[in-house]
């Protein structure tokens, strides 16, 4: 089978990646984790991780159920390099829920006649109703970073957006929308990383995009981009939370704990939730590009 990007990624990591990104990837163990800034040396063994997620899971039935049962609206964004972990850490959340109440967003990009609308229009369409919990693979901060990135929008444009992205997150949040913005910080050797492991699998190769390729040269413009980005649409009614996620597992329990903690749901068990781990997830001071 011929592939679009065939052998786009290896070339890249033998001919282009930074010394240092080449050697921490030949030199890192399976169980390693990448990032020198880490907390921890080691991922999380499988079997810690799969208790606290089902703990986890359960109450996350439980805040569906509260939602379906007061009408509550949950819209939670997804943002990250490519390969930070977007969708996997959205499969686990939904991975127990009825499905019809908790939808995945993932818009393509803006087709002709989306173009000529007000940029926010298309993902306003999307928005929960009562008792919905809805996930956003990606959402409106393309124009930060990736728009931006890929000269996809004009300098105007992406002024426009973030002058206006803190009022139209108010209103979302006016309305009683629970509103929630993750940041998923990957670094750059476990990025290459991940993007060496879809290559070689013919499972995960449909996750590879003209995108991903052309953008590992450009690891600095999405650095400056996301520094602006979320220097600039962090408020207090709509904060950022960042997490870190060369360490998938923890990535996923700390995202889904944060939504947990932050909602008052009946039945809660607050020892099920646990407790928040500062090294893992916080606001944009913790984000190192
Ligand atoms: P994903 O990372 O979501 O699997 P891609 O890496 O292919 O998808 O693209 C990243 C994002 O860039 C997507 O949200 C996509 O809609 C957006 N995008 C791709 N091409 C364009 C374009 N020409 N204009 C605006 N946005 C685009
Ligand atoms: C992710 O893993 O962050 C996304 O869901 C998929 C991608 O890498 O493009």
């Amino acid at each position: 089978m011929e592939l679009p990007f065939d052998g786009a990624i290896s070339a890249f990591f033998e001919n282009d990646a930074p010394r240092e990104v080449r050697d921490a990837i030949r030199r890192a163990d399976k169980g390693d984790v990448l990032d020198p800034g880490f907390p921890y040396s080691e991922r999380m063994a499988k079997k810690v991780y799969e208790k606290e997620l089902e703990q986890l899971q359960i109450e996350l039935v439980k805040l569906q159920h509260w939602a379906r049962e007061t009408g509550a609206r949950v819209a939670i964004v997804f943002e990250g390099r490519d390969a930070a972990g977007k969708g996997g850490t959205i499969k686990r959340f939904r991975e127990n829920l009825n499905p019809r109440g908790a939808r995945v967003v993932a818009l393509p990009k803006p087709s002709d006649t989306e173009a000529t609308q007000w940029y926010f229009q298309r993902y306003i369409d999307h928005l929960p109703a009562g008792g919905q919990i809805v996930f956003y693979d990606r959402s409106w901060y393309n124009r930060g970073v990736i728009e931006h990135v890929f000269g996809f929008c004009t300098a105007t444009e992406r002024e426009y957006f973030f002058r206006q992205v803190p009022d139209f997150e108010r209103m979302l949040v006016d309305e009683g929308i629970h509103l929630f913005k993750f940041w998923l910080n990957v670094g750059r050797a476990e990025q290459l990383r991940r993007f060496l492991v879809r290559e070689q699998s013919p499972l995960k190769q449909w996750k590879l995009s003209r995108i991903d390729v052309e953008g590992l040269p450009r690891w600095e413009q999405y650095s400056n981009a996301i520094d602006e980005t979320l220097t600039r649409s962090h408020s207090l009614h709509a904060p950022w939370t960042v997490i870190r996620s060369d360490d998938k597992r923890r990535a996923r329990l700390a995202a889904i704990r944060h939504v947990l903690g932050s909602l008052e749901y009946t039945r809660k068990d607050p020892r099920a939730v646990g407790t928040h781990d500062a090294g893992i997830a916080g606001g944009p001071e913790i984000w190192n590009g």
